[in-house]
């Protein structure tokens, strides 16, 4: 009994601490309120498949609102209100994976039930998930897609790994395919010091992240035919 109010004391005191270090991380950093998708954009999607391809050229300006809104909403919002479902499928409904949105300002998760971006950790760590070139320009979005295993409710353990990464890939490639169709360019990257973006994203053990895809303007393609 004892051991028992202990632990659960020791839980709560580490929870208050935890949420107290992340409001810390993130304080001077402002949510922001997404504009609702414009499903109306975009090549229809033969075209964009006939597009499709991953760069190593990342033009550095901003994207505005509008794209920023729309990248998000279609790699994991919400197209089914009534259900709550996603642009993107996951096994068993778990709708495990997270994207964390890293920014010049900061780093901020999207929250597709109210289509918001929240913040998560203030300033610039877009260095990071710089690829390896050291030419290379940096993004000014990064989407990081991260898998929380304990979303699974049922299943063999061994497989939640395997789930996970199926979809991560789902909603990697509806980045791509949105990026292809409006004329933005993207590549996804499993490689980034993974041990390092835990830390700094304060993620639990059954966090895992799983992919990155910085997104940019893509200047050659910006008048899709
Ligand atoms: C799961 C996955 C992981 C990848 N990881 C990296 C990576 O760490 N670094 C990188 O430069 N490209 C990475 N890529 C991009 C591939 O190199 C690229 O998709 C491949 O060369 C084919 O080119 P394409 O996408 O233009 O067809 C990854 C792609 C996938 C699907």
């Amino acid at each position: 009994m004892l051991n028992k109010s202990f632990s659960i004391r020791n839980l709560f005191f580490w929870g208050i601490i935890l949420v107290l270090n992340c409001s810390a991380n993130a304080q001077g950093l402002t949510g922001i309120i997404l504009s609702p998708p414009d499903t109306n954009r975009g090549l229809p999607v033969m075209k964009a498949l006939q597009r499709r391809a991953s760069t190593r050229q990342f033009d550095t300006t901003n994207l505005n609102q509008q794209d920023l809104s729309d990248l998000l909403w279609a790699a994991n919002g919400i197209n089914r209100p009534q259900s709550g479902k996603r642009t993107a499928p996951s096994a068993l409904n778990a709708q495990d994976i997270d994207v964390y949105v890293v920014l010049k300002k900061g780093i901020y998760l999207y929250n597709a039930a109210d289509h918001t971006l929240q913040p998560v950790v203030k300033g610039d760590h877009r260095q990071l998930f710089a690829g390896r070139n050291p030419e290379e320009q940096i993004a000014p979005v990064i989407c990081l897609l991260v898998s929380d295993l304990s979303r699974f409710p049922t299943g063999d353990e061994s497989m939640h790994m395997v789930w996970a990464a199926e979809d991560a890939g789902i909603v990697s490639q509806n980045i791509s395919l949105f990026c292809a169709s409006v004329g933005l360019a993207t590549r996804p990257r499993a490689n980034m010091p993974v041990e390092i973006v835990r830390q700094l994203l304060n993620l639990k053990k059954s966090q895992q992240p799983m992919l990155n895809q910085p997104v940019c303007y893509n200047p050659d393609r910006l008048h899709p035919d």
